[in-house]
């Protein structure tokens, strides 16, 4: 049968009943990739894998727990959601809001969200409010809207987030043949997803479905690393906007993941970011966003100081679709050559690559 969305493919695992309407956009199902170049030419006896989040309807792995949250919300019979986003949070609001015919309201930093982001909150109908501050100041303010409001917030801090984005790590179970990878790695941000995977990861085994469990690797960028530095970062930094978080919601649930899994959070450079950015797209042919690079930015850094063992099979989440910040390829690459438009021309410069 065709996949149906998370909803209603997982039901047993989710705080769902008869009443709860199977809003979808059929998210989730999304490819396990395994590496085929990188572990060839660079990180040599990995068995490293890609889970490929950028393939969901909205093109980021937020779809998986909007779709719960707003199904939820309707089942509430609430009328309006909001949120506050560095970016994907506000596209994917935006899409399931207005498939449950409900109104959105998404309050974004004003120029540090990539542009088919904002895009896509604007087609979509969202409210959009562009405020003149970080993640952290717009997250703040939706908190003390919905005190005063009745408007549902689906931030994170909304349990349903949550218990949606779990089941990715059902997914990679299942995908690895019914076993928990020995390692998982994602990027760090308002550190929801990571807290929702070893959710995910603790209740596949609690359940009997698997045996084993991972261990937890989350990596901030270094201008944006408020768990790694184990203090809120006022001002933070980084090329990969969607992780530009100083203060993160989920920031217990995080460090819980870590230390539970006996894993680590770390940081990693923006050049790191977009090195592994790169390489990914370039290597591998997958195209994902910078944040998501930072899941295989900090398993080459790990490499290099011989963290693994030999053999380990290592599952790097990418978290969201590259075409949502093709700027961000433009400061990466060179321009095209341009040529006139005559075949001579054009052999010049192919007998130079070939
Ligand atoms: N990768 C991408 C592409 C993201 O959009 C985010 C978070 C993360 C990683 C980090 O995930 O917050 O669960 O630790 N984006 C949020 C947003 C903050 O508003 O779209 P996290």
């Amino acid at each position: 049968m065709a996949w149906r969305g998370i909803v209603r493919e997982f039901k047993d695992f989710l705080p769902v009943s008869d009443r709860t309407p199977e809003l979808s956009l059929h998210e989730g199902n999304t490819p396990l990739i395994e590496a085929w170049n990188l572990v060839q030419e660079e990180l040599k006896n990995l068995k490293l894998y890609f889970k490929f989040e950028g393939l969901n309807p909205t093109a980021s792995f937020k779809d998986r727990g909007m779709a719960m949250a707003i199904a939820k919300a309707l089942e509430e019979e609430s009328r309006a959601v909001i949120c506050a986003s560095t970016g994907n949070t506000s596209a994917s609001a935006a899409a399931y809001a207005a498939r449950a015919g409900m109104t959105c309201i998404v309050l974004i930093p004003r120029g540090k969200i990539a542009r088919g982001k904002l895009s896509q909150a604007l087609v979509h109908g969202a409210a959009v409010i562009q405020v003149e501050g970080n993640f952290d100041e717009a997250l703040g303010i939706v908190k003390a809207i919905v005190r005063r409001h009745p408007i549902t917030l689906v931030n994170s801090i909304n349990p349903f987030r949550l218990e949606g984005q779990k089941t990715a790590a059902f997914e990679v179970c299942e995908q690895m043949g019914g076993s928990a990878p020995r390692y998982h790695v994602l990027p760090v941000g308002n550190a929801g997803n990571i807290t929702a995977y070893w959710m995910g990861y603790k209740e596949y085994r609690e359940r009997g479905r698997v045996t084993g469990l991972p261990t937890m690797l989350g990596f901030q960028a270094e201008g944006a690393a408020p768990i790694v530095l184990g203090r809120v970062v006022e001002d933070p930094h980084t090329i990969a906007t969607a992780i530009r978080i100083g203060n993160p919601a989920s920031w217990k649930g995080a460090v819980a993941a870590m230390e539970e899994s006996g894993g680590a959070i770390g940081a990693v450079t923006d050049e790191e970011i977009l090195s592994a950015y790169k390489l990914i797209a370039a290597k591998e042919g997958i195209f994902c966003e910078p944040a998501s690079a930072a899941s295989l930015a900090g398993v080459r850094k790990l490499y290099g100081q011989g963290y693994f063992e030999e053999g380990a099979t290592v599952v790097c989440t990418l978290t969201g679709h590259g075409l949502k910040d093709p700027d961000t390829v433009f400061k990466v690459t060179e321009e095209p050559v341009r040529v006139k438009p005559e075949v001579e021309a054009v052999e010049r410069i192919i007998e130079g690559i070939l």
